[in-house]
């Protein structure tokens, strides 16, 4: 079996890999359809953990169902990839998120579960979702990023006619804009240090305004259309600068989603934080209610998802995708992965 393995920094080698096989308490799954996703990208730039086959958004059919009862050969599945204990506190409350044990033994994101750059996967029994009728395994694959955006966009408790500001227009800030218009914002603007996903976040209609975040005069232009700030921004990028933007350009009491992912500790201007009141919330991932809602919003076209695909692609070319997307200087948001093609 073929696998695309993160093998040193910005570095994804073809490897030959033993067969993936289930162990009691999972389902095997065929990928069809495997998402790359910003925290690869930090992942593959540090290359590290050395040798995981990353790919934690996916779709595929069933291999074996294990105790699954309710699951057969060849349904169409995607799951969440992470692996809560269950019983914790945070478990029984319904924020697998907060457990301890979530990101152990994470598929695609853990050294002991390959994630979806392969043909075959094997996923907690308890974390697999059978998806709707007439959807396409790409949409599927699109359940994951979407579920963490609007995660985001459910703590950043948006209210009616708000002006919010997505730092970043990588997909979590792309789709993050998409479903703040839905909660209700009457402005909604993206600011980006790549022009042409800048330009990306206006011709694909989610943003009504795209601030080029290397322009000095761009906190000029946020006074102008806002008064004193956003009352809301959700930071997407995971950087010093990008998280610095978010406390200027919040007004006074206004609130600060922080969903980028900062690899280690940055510096960050945290008086502002002080002075001005504002509430600054993390946030990871989902619960399993939003990516239940994420895969009936796309399965019943109330969003398109698919808009925000670049391209799908084979194990073959995984390393120039990565290389792309690190780019800064290609409009591509979202490139898929077929590991049968
Ligand atoms: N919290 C979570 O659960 C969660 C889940 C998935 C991804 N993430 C993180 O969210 C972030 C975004 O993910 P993505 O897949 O969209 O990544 P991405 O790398 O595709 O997008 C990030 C974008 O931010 C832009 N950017 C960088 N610095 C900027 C700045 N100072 N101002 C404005 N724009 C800037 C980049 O040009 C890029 O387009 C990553 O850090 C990722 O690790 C978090
Ligand atoms: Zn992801
Ligand atoms: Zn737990």
């Amino acid at each position: 079996m073929r696998a695309a393995t993160l093998v040193d920094k910005r570095k994804i080698e073809l490897k030959e890999i033993e067969e993936t096989t289930a162990k009691s308490g999972e389902v095997l799954i065929h990928v069809l359809k495997s998402g790359i996703c910003g925290s690869d990208l930090h992942a593959f730039e540090m290359g590290q953990p050395s040798g995981v086959i990353l790919g934690h958004e996916f779709c595929g059919t069933v291999l074996d169902p294990g105790n699954r009862t309710d699951l057969k050969e060849g349904d169409m599945v995607t799951a969440l990839p992470i692996s809560p204990c269950g019983h914790c506190p945070a478990c029984t409350s319904g924020n697998p998120q907060y457990c301890k044990e979530t990101w152990k033994e994470a598929v695609g994101l853990s050294l002991s579960h390959p994630g979806g750059l392969t043909n075959k996967i094997s996923v907690r029994e308890d974390m697999v979702i059978k998806v709707p009728e007439n959807v396409l395994p790409e949409e599927m694959a699109m359940v994951e990023p979407t579920a963490v955006a609007l995660h985001g966009v459910h703590l950043a408790d948006i209210k009616l006619g708000q002006k919010v500001l997505v730092i970043g227009g990588g997909i979590i800030g792309l789709i993050s804009a998409m479903l703040a218009k839905k909660e209700g914002a009457s402005f909604v603007a993206v600011s980006e240090t790549n022009p042409y996903r800048g330009e990306k976040a206006l011709s694909l209609g989610v943003a009504d305004k795209y601030y080029d975040a290397t322009k000095e005069d761009m906190m000029v232009e946020v006074m102008k259309d806002t008064g004193s700030g956003f009352d809301v921004v959700i930071e997407c990028c995971g950087n010093a600068n990008a998280v610095t933007s978010s406390l200027l350009t919040v007004r006074p009491g206004g609130t600060v989603v922080l969903v980028g992912v900062a690899t280690g500790p940055i510096s960050i201007p945290t008086v502002i934080a002080v002075m001005n009141e504002l509430t600054v919330k993390g946030a990871i991932a989902y619960t399993k209610e939003e990516f239940e809602t994420c895969m009936q919003l796309i399965a019943s076209k109330q969003i398109e998802v698919m808009k925000f695909v670049d391209d799908i692609i084979s194990l073959e070319n995984v390393q120039s995708a990565y290389e792309r997307l690190l780019s800064g200087k290609d409009d591509a948001v979202k490139i898929l992965v077929d590991p049968n093609k």
